[in-house]
């Protein structure tokens, strides 16, 4: 990672207001060159709003930002020029084939036609779809399309690349092709930040924000976010992990329980409570494959973090 040149994007006190509502709050961030910045938060925290604003698609009411040393509000033109912004819906043209597409937005973009040609054959095959080429837009599955808009959206090589839940609707084998194009990006030294609803994806990011409710709630490297959790966390392995789950919520020290797989992840004041909880489940009856302490994953985190703000907001 290359993250220690100095910031290519450039975002302070960022504010974006829709009537009463502030759908973007003050916000504040750098994302260097080589580094995959990723915007993390439930359902209308403001990615999007933020994402657009960078993309110069809408103005913000207050703030800076600042591409590759442009001041994007002034120069918003040439400010697009160094990004490439893939929108949660991506405008392919559904009556045009799959090499259609990457033309039009290669002629959109005026790459010489070699450089677009080389580039995309890499992607077609990284993105194992080189046989669908001649496939009309409209014909392909979600994850394809979503793959065919991240080809279409790196036809030119940008500086800085926004992307908005590029991966939601794309199948997990289809999803580790995508991060892959991610990286070899990062190792030429493109700036991304990425918005994600997947948890699991975050963990790949060099450094996630937390968004809620429009404001920056948290922003470190995915270790470092681990390292605040307060507590310890539990893995639980049960034959029926439901029914573990609902023994085990309301047990002295357990701060909250998560789902996960065939197994639960339960949040403890202390990992001094796993014999204790053990012993709890065993009295009622709750069968055990396995209990022992676990590293909390990004998901623990922000279940963990959100709900404690929501704590504090009620009180
Ligand atoms: N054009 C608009 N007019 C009015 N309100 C808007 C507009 N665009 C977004 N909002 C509101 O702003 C808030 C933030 O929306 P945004 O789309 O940025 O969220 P998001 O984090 O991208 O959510 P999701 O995960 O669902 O995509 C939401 O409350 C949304 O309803
Ligand atoms: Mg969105």
């Amino acid at each position: 990672m290359l993250a220690s040149d100095a910031a290519v994007i450039e975002v302070r006190g960022l504010e974006k207001r829709f009537g009463a509502l502030t759908a973007v709050g003050d916000l504040s961030f750098s994302v260097h060159p080589g580094e995959i910045f990723g915007l993390v938060g439930p359902d209308g925290a403001g990615k999007t709003t933020t994402l657009r604003m960078l993309a110069s698609v809408m103005r913000p009411d207050a703030g800076s930002i600042v591409i590759d040393g442009i001041d994007v509000l002034a120069l918003p033109e040439q400010a697009k020029r160094h990004v490439s912004y893939m929108p949660q819906r991506f405008g392919l043209y559904e009556d045009l084939t799959v090499d259609e597409n990457i033309r039009f937005y290669a002629d959109l973009f005026e790459v010489p036609r070699q450089v677009w040609q080389t580039r995309a054959d890499a992607m077609l095959a990284a993105a194992d779809m080189t046989r669908f080429r001649g496939r009309l837009a409209g014909q392909l599955s979600g994850g394809m399309k979503q793959k065919l808009g991240l080809v279409c959206s790196l036809v030119h090589t940008p500086r800085v690349l926004l992307l908005d839940e590029p991966t939601t609707g794309v199948d997990p084998l289809s999803r580790r092709e995508f991060w892959q194009i991610l990286y070899s990006l990062r190792s030429e030294g493109v700036a991304m930040l990425i918005s994600t609803a997947y948890l699991d994806e975050a963990e790949r990011c060099d450094r996630l924000a937390l968004l809620h409710a429009g404001k920056m709630m948290y922003c470190d490297t995915p270790a470092g976010l681990k390292a605040r959790m307060p507590g310890a966390m539990l893995q639980i392995v049960a034959a029926d992990p439901r029914r573990a789950r609902d023994a085990v919520r309301d047990l002295p020290g357990v701060e909250g329980v998560l789902l996960a797989g065939s197994g639960i992840h339960v949040h403890v004041d202390g990992a001094e409570r796993l014999p204790q909880i053990a012993a709890a489940l065993a009295a009622q009856g709750v069968a055990l494959i396995s209990i022992d302490a676990a590293a909390p994953t990004v998901e623990d985190l922000f279940v963990a973090l959100l709900d404690q703000e929501s704590v504090e907001a009620s009180t």
